[in-house]
């Protein structure tokens, strides 16, 4: 894929891997939407980042995501890629019945959904470009589920089956699809987890641009690209691996 002169839209991109893509993108001379539910988080980062076109968006939200299909179409002539990065991440004791279920039932339509919703209202712009690419932001957690996040997980496993669909169905048009499947990166979302090692979103930055640039599907940089392995090796010692802490004290 094109590595300059694309028009990029990035969901969830005001802040964390989102902000840290958008960037990289930036300095090679594309044109960058990012979008979210909160405004001012996306006007600090425009003003950071002269440059950076912001819209304030749900993946939630049907009205919201054709009014977004709009305004790219009539201000940009269409986008060339699209960034499913947009997500939310719930640690909590599935035996704690308090914990409410439409937390769970969100996490589902922002994580799963979301990006199912934004690739159905997206395709003809992705169609009707010569070159264009969907990104699915996944995780590591795709192939090993963390049973502190266990909704999370799942949404995450099933956002790898369908990106794999996807990409068998595209492979003969000019839509290309690729996923990336961060490690634990230091942003705001994992700020709780204190056990793990944690990559900066610049370095992750710096795993994705490689493997975009150079027509790598399935980006798996730090341990995510252990935990793939892992998970055919030895599933059970790399499950139990992951899984040594305690569950979260119930708020
Ligand atoms: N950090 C990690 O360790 C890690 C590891 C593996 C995968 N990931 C994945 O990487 C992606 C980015 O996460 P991050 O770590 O950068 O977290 P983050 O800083 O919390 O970013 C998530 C972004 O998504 C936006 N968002 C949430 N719900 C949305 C919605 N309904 N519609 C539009 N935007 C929405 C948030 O903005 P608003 O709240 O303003 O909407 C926020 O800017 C997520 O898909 C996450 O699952 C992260």
């Amino acid at each position: 894929m094109k590595s300059s002169g694309n028009t990029v839209l990035i969901t969830g991109g005001g802040s964390g891997i989102g902000l840290a893509i958008a960037k990289k993108f930036l300095e090679n001379e594309n044109t960058i939407i990012i979008t979210g539910r909160n405004l001012s988080k996306l006007e600090k980062a425009q003003a950071d980042n002269p440059g950076l076109h912001i819209a304030q968006g749900d993946v939630t939200d049907v009205s919201s995501i054709k009014a977004l299909v709009e305004r790219t179409q009539d201000e940009f002539g269409g986008i060339d890629i699209l960034i499913n990065n947009a997500g939310i991440f719930h640690m909590f004791d599935v035996a704690d019945e308090d914990f409410p279920f439409e937390k769970q039932e969100l996490e589902i339509d922002i994580d799963f959904a979301g990006p199912m919703r934004m690739v159905h209202y997206f395709m003809p712009q992705l169609k009707q470009k010569q070159e264009s690419a969907i990104v699915n932001v996944s995780s590591g957690l795709a192939f090993v589920p963390f049973a502190m996040a266990p909704v999370y997980s799942a949404t995450k496993a099933g956002i790898h089956s369908w990106t794999k669909g996807l990409r068998r169905q595209l492979q003969s048009t000019n839509i290309h699809v690729f996923e990336l499947m961060p490690p634990v990166v230091d942003t705001d979302m994992v700020a709780e987890l204190k056990d793990f090692p944690k990559l900066s979103p610049q370095k992750l930055v710096d795993g994705f641009w490689k493997g975009f640039t150079k027509n790598q599907y399935e980006i798996t940089p730090g341990q995510s690209s252990q935990l793939k392995l892992m998970s055919r090796l030895a599933p059970g010692f790399i499950f139990k691996a992951l899984n040594k802490q305690d569950l979260p004290e119930v708020k």
